[in-house]
């Protein structure tokens, strides 16, 4: 995990150049939860894409550890995002949905083991996530 520092981030989108995200100032320590919240476009989605590199900043710093990231592409960031659709495949059980970015970078299977069965544990669900397919998961909760 690494700390995020925002300083000034703007976006504007497209040829109109409409400000989506206006001169953001943010500060997240290593490990803190937040929550970003307001109303629907508002700019919350996009901050988010600005910190995982899917959007470009138009405008001020974004950094992680003290280290510029304004520049650096996706795959160089090192950072997960869950997408509120689409990103979970409802055929696997909840155990593969949450191993499958570290099958895709070839993490140790054992690491892979220990750290998601830590997450679960965290979460209170660990027992179900073994058998559970994702799409199964609004009835079996
Ligand atoms: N790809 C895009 N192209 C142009 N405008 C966009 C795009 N994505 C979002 N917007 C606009 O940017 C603003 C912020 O949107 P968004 O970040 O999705 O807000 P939220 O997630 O808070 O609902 C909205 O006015 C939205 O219409
Ligand atoms: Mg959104």
């Amino acid at each position: 995990m690494a700390s995020i520092r925002m300083r000034a981030v703007s976006k504007r989108y497209g040829k109109t150049e409409s400000l989506a995200v206006d001169r953001v100032d943010l500060d997240i320590a290593e490990g803190e939860f937040v929550v970003l919240l307001g109303p629907s476009g508002c700019g919350k989605t996009t901050t988010l894409r600005l910190v995982a590199g899917l959007e470009r900043v138009s405008g001020g710093e974004l950094s992680f550890d003290d280290h510029l990231m304004t520049d650096v592409p996706p795959e160089g960031r090192n950072v997960g995002m869950v997408f509120q659709n689409y990103a979970l495949d409802p055929h696997m059980t909840v155990f593969r949905n949450l191993a499958f970015g570290m099958q895709a970078r070839r993490t140790a299977k054992a690491e892979i083991g220990r750290r998601v069965w830590s997450g679960l544990t965290r979460a209170g669900s660990a027992r179900r996530a073994l058998s559970t397919r994702r799409a199964q998961l609004t009835e079996a909760t």
